[in-house]
């Protein structure tokens, strides 16, 4: 009979999210899962019945889309504010009595954005005030596998402590750069008013979906892990090269806070045109299309510093070609 998981795998994050999310987390709120990927089609398949709604964030990450029609659940795309900050009133005037649950994904990819602590507040206190009137309190989704990735000082605030009705995914595919082992976990806030019924409904959906369990060894190899992470500053030595790139050709971009990713405009304004264009130059960018945001473009620097500084004159005759032509 399949279960939520190692009890020691369980445990393991269960101190891991109490400590991040200052909130205690016991291993009966967790259900191990195949990656954050699979933890999100569970956490969906579980909040949400067929034809409701799931809000996310444009520009949000595209495989987002998919897993809604998987569960045939509606997506409903809102606009982040111009700084790519959440805009809450808009937010607002997208919930209906179907909304089941808001995907925030922080630290954010496409756009390297943290969301602060009152921007997490004022979205908790809606969704409880929306509650209030349609008697069904969308849940917050905290889609987190970039949390340990973050610069300047920025802290991810803890949603568990912000909002009772929330759901933490997140995996150790980025924290532990080992995205091929497909490890990952979902832990629901012991607050929820369903929380037991919701890890039920997980255990099951993780079932039912055809994953049944994360791999087994890997729960095991975690529950050894302790605190360890990926060297954040290999990918801020990563950021600040790239940038420097960037602002010698004059591409704008917002500066990542977090995650591993530029989110820049596309000169000119055709994104997709743009990135064929650095295509064929040499550099690899998503057109930002596929985030429900065109007119910009996504760079990775998950790629080895020797890779980033040879992708300077690269750029630059790829911008000296665009301007010419
Ligand atoms: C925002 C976001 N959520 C979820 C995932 C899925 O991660 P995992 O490899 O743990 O399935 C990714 C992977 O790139 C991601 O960027």
């Amino acid at each position: 009979m399949p279960n939520a998981g190692y009890p020691e795998a369980r445990e393991a994050i269960a101190k891991k999210v109490s400590k991040e999310h200052q909130f205690r987390v016991f291993a009966e709120n967790v259900v191990m899962t195949v990656g954050a990927a699979g933890g999100l089609n569970v956490a969906i398949k579980t909040v949400a019945d067929r034809g409701d709604e799931i809000i996310v964030i444009r520009p949000y990450f595209a495989e987002y889309l998919f897993y809604c029609d998987n569960h045939d659940v509606t997506m409903v795309p809102v606009d982040c504010a111009p700084d790519f900050s959440l805009d809450v009133s808009l937010i607002k005037r997208s919930l209906t009595k179907k909304t089941a649950a808001v995907i925030i994904n922080s630290p954010n990819n496409p756009t390297g954005r943290v969301y602060g602590r009152k921007e997490l507040f004022d979205v908790a206190e809606l969704l409880a005030a929306h509650g209030a009137e349609y008697g069904r309190i969308p849940y917050v989704i905290a889609d987190e596998p970039y949390r340990d990735i973050v610069y300047d000082h920025a802290r991810v605030p803890p949603i568990m402590d912000i909002c009772p009705e929330s759901i933490v995914v997140s995996s150790f595919s980025k924290t532990l750069s080992v995205p091929g082992e497909r490890i990952g976990y979902v832990a629901v806030n012991p607050k929820a008013a369903d929380a037991a019924r919701l890890v039920e409904g997980m255990i099951m959906c993780n079932r039912t979906l055809g994953y049944v369990n994360a791999p087994a060894l890997m729960q095991r190899a975690i529950a050894e892990m302790g605190e360890s992470t990926v060297d954040v500053s290999a990918y801020e030595r990563r950021r600040n090269a790239l940038s420097k790139i960037l602002d010698a050709v004059g591409i704008e971009y917002a500066k990542p806070e977090g995650a591993f990713y530029f989110f820049c405009k596309a000169p000119g304004g055709d994104d997709v045109a743009f990135a064929m264009h650095l295509k064929d130059r040499g550099v690899l960018a998503v057109p930002g299309e596929g985030f429900g945001y065109p007119g910009w473009f996504r760079l990775s620097y998950c790629v080895s510093e020797a890779t980033i500084e040879a992708s300077a004159p690269m750029f630059k005759k790829a911008m000296s070609e665009w301007s010419a032509s």
